[in-house]
């Protein structure tokens, strides 16, 4: 299948109810609203929300009824990204192709804008989804709170800080990547398999290969802020060697941190092996991980 065929269609769909689900530029308070559509609208690659539909699609489901709950995805990695980039933290100029949220606005409104996302987020994951069990529902929304807060991403964006500019060992900065980027992505693919109507094996299986593409996806991240293009990317590059990041290049050269990567993407391939035809889109989104340029 043409992947980035199937990403620029996906991405479609997400862009829309995106459009759809989020408070409106002129709605008060307007500059809040601004903020908040200018990190998340249009930008990014969407990667977790259509992670989460292709894990439904997998397991046979619908994606449409889907679509609040994958922006949900959306709108918490949005906010974990204004946050990423304030001056407290990674301290970024550019993100999505955009002056970042703190630069664009100011520091007090990226923070709330931050905030606002990751609240609005809830509200859209706990809405009654067709066809789905309430406490389907409502396990995801546990494990979405779970996977993207203290013991999930961030978590691990505190171990991330934590560990700048200091000796970490390859068990710890897995499990950094784990916590600070793998969580999230884990959770979309958790929830499509879920909502979508899984059996505990199925689930289990995307559970995995979600664990797997989410270590692969961080690693190849640090690549590409060595090899990577700005412009390409949309954010500065060259940050994590310059704020003496823990990254899987740093510690083993960006040969091995590759071949780590694509050695997990197999990992990750060979959790579907007894899926159809219909989880072909998770596993070109699989190979996506390291192939992608930005
Ligand atoms: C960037 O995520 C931050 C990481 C977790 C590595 P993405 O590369 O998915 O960023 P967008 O959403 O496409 O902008
Ligand atoms: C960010 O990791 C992980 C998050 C949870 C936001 P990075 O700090 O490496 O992401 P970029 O490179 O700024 O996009
Ligand atoms: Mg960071
Ligand atoms: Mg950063
Ligand atoms: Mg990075």
């Amino acid at each position: 299948m043409d992947i980035i065929e199937y990403l620029r269609r996906e991405k479609k769909i997400v862009d829309e109810a995106l459009d759809r689900l989020v408070p409106a530029a002129d709605r008060p308070p307007v500059r809040l609203n601004q903020a908040i559509r200018h990190s998340l609208i249009d930008g990014g690659k969407r990667l977790r929300p259509i992670l989460l539909l292709a894990a439904a699609q997998a397991v046979g489901s619908k994606k449409e009824p889907l679509l609040p709950f994958a922006c949900a995805m959306e709108c918490i990695h949005t906010y974990s990204l204004i946050h990423d980039d304030l001056p407290a933290m990674d301290d970024d100029d550019l993100r999505r192709g955009r002056p970042t949220c703190h630069k664009q606005f100011d520091e007090a409104t990226a923070i709330l804008a931050g905030d606002g996302l990751l609240t609005l987020a809830f509200e859209l994951a706990a809405r009654p989804i067709q066809g789905v069990p309430a406490k389907d529902s409502l396990a995801m929304v546990v494990q979405l709170a779970q996977d993207a807060g203290i013991h999930g991403m961030v978590g691990g964006q505190m171990m991330d800080m934590e560990a700048e500019e200091r000796e970490v060992e390859l068990a710890e900065l897995q499990y950094i990547h784990i916590h600070k980027t793998g969580a999230l992505i884990r959770s979309s693919c958790m929830a499509g398999a879920c909502l979508g109507g899984g059996d505990a094996t199925q689930i289990n299986k995307i559970k995995r290969y979600g664990e797997a593409i989410g270590l692969a996806f961080q690693i190849a991240d640090d690549v590409l802020d060595i090899v990577g293009d700005s412009e390409l990317m949309g954010k500065t590059i060259g940050k994590d060697q310059q704020q003496s990041k823990a990254t899987y290049p740093a510690l083993m050269g960006v040969g091995q941190a590759r071949d780590e990567a694509n050695n997990l993407v197999n990992e990750a391939l060979s959790c579907l092996k007894d899926f159809s035809d219909d989880a072909e889109p998770l596993r070109a989104l699989a190979r996506y991980i390291t192939d992608r340029t930005h």
